[in-house]
């Protein structure tokens, strides 16, 4: 049919990640891909007494349309959540969403016209960065720091901005074990991004989903708490430490955005689904979060700690990656000369997929990085597929280098050539 598609539908594109999970379901596939949870984490046997004690105790409620800001018994439970993590927000500033991505999607609706400018970290989440563009942003990157987004580097974007003639729409960051580097914005940056962010009357939007996935036992305090929740747009999600299979997230956020934020989620899905918030409502007021998220952290440790030395033992000299202290990610990049997009087919048809990094940089770069995810594979398969990946690299370092040498500019970079054979070496993240 001839039909005429709208330009929105037109900037929407697939994102390589969504591809990706298909491979997550795949027994013989090795998946460093998605962010996927731990499926042996999900309380299974818990959340059957909760589903059938809300559609006793309440399923009229519970199956009918509610609120568009969520059930006030899910706001309460959200307020008391946030509480516990030192956060505050009152009932009126929270809206509850189908999980983070609708968050990233009304942010988008309430701010982004076609051609907007917008701040993102550079590399940054491929879902914000699909939602954003699909809204039609121009977006700007700001390269990371080990200790969060360089803040003289912005300070230079807005300069050059404002020689534009243009005022971003807001600033989008990941603070706490950002996807994908794994980076923690260190106190005096959170204060400093608020700082600037005020002086030009620019909103933060602050992504937080593996802030309470945290290793080290001290938490930064938020951008939202540090700001009084003034400037700020705060989006969490149960998807990462409870499961997510319900899309449950929330925003907290003051006014005008609030009730603007309101209307929008009306005309996208009028409201989240009251069943699901219910059970999680009751869960959260048994008190149980705490130790379903002390079940995840001691988790995950085990198996980033696992990625760690796997790492170590298998990746070819002139390999660098993170060392988080949270999260579920792990940054790696290549020895100069190697692009992980190379060697995807190489290592997919092993049986061993991860995400390519440049998926993650609005502007293209990153080629010599990746995302290696270490919460869904099990031990065992992640000794396997990072020894698989280890091959793979230094296969690939052998096409070049032959490459080079065809060329008759010799090995791209002779000292890594010769790495398979040498001690292993690991760095921080730079
Ligand atoms: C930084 C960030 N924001 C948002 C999301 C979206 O998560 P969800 O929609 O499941 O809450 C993710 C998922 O990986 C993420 O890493």
């Amino acid at each position: 049919m001839d039909a005429i598609m709208s330009s929105v539908a037109g900037r929407a594109t697939k994102s390589e990640i969504r591809e990706l999970l298909k491979w997550t379901r795949r027994a013989d596939v090795i998946s460093f891909a998605g962010g996927l949870p731990d499926a042996s984490l999900f309380p299974i046997d818990e959340l059957c007494v909760l589903s059938e004690r809300v559609l006793r105790t309440r399923g009229y409620h519970a199956l009918q349309y509610g609120p568009t800001p969520g059930e006030p018994d899910m706001i309460e439970a959200l307020v008391g959540h946030m509480r516990s993590f030192g956060e505050e927000a009152d009932a009126e500033r929270i809206c509850v969403t189908a999980s983070s991505q609708q968050g990233l999607d009304l942010v988008s609706l309430l701010f982004v016209d076609p051609g907007s400018p917008i701040i993102v970290e550079l590399p940054s989440y491929i879902g914000a960065l699909q939602a954003f563009a699909r809204s039609g942003a121009d977006m700007r990157g700001v390269p990371l720091e080990d200790d969060g987004m360089d803040i003289e580097a912005l300070k230079a974007a807005l300069a050059g901005l404002d020689r534009e003639g243009k005022k971003p729409r807001f600033i989008y960051v990941i603070p706490d074990f950002q996807n994908p580097s794994g980076v923690n914005m260190s106190v005096e940056k959170r204060r400093e991004l608020i700082v600037v962010a005020r002086e030009r009357g620019i909103p933060i939007i602050e992504d937080s989903p593996y802030r309470e996935v945290n290793f080290s036992g001290s938490t930064l305090p938020s951008i939202w708490t540090l700001a009084g929740g003034e400037g700020v747009i705060l989006l969490k999600t149960f998807s990462k430490i409870l499961f997510p299979g319900m899309r449950l997230g929330w925003i907290a956020a003051g006014q005008p955005w609030m009730d603007k934020i309101i209307m929008l989620k009306q005309s996208v899905d009028l409201c989240t689904a009251s069943f699901t918030q219910f059970i999680v409502a009751e869960y959260i007021k048994e008190g149980r979060m705490r130790d379903t998220i002390a079940r995840a952290i001691a988790c995950y440790r085990v198996k980033k700690d696992a990625m760690l030395a796997a790492l170590e033992r298998s990746m070819p000299q002139g390999t660098r990656w993170s060392r988080p202290y949270g999260g579920m990610f792990l940054w790696v990049e290549l020895p100069e000369g190697l692009s992980s997009e190379a060697m995807f087919e190489r290592t997919a048809e092993r049986g061993v997929v991860y995400v390519k990094g440049r998926q993650f940089h609005c502007d293209g770069s990153g080629a010599g990085t990746m995302r290696l995810n270490y919460s869904f594979p099990s031990i065992e398969q992640i000794d396997l597929g990072i020894a698989i990946l280890g091959q793979s690299a230094i296969a690939e370092q052998g096409s070049v280098a032959e490459q080079g040498s065809a060329a008759g500019q010799g090995s791209a970079r002779p000292e890594d050539s010769q790495a398979s054979t040498a001690p292993r070496r690991s760095a921080e993240k730079v």
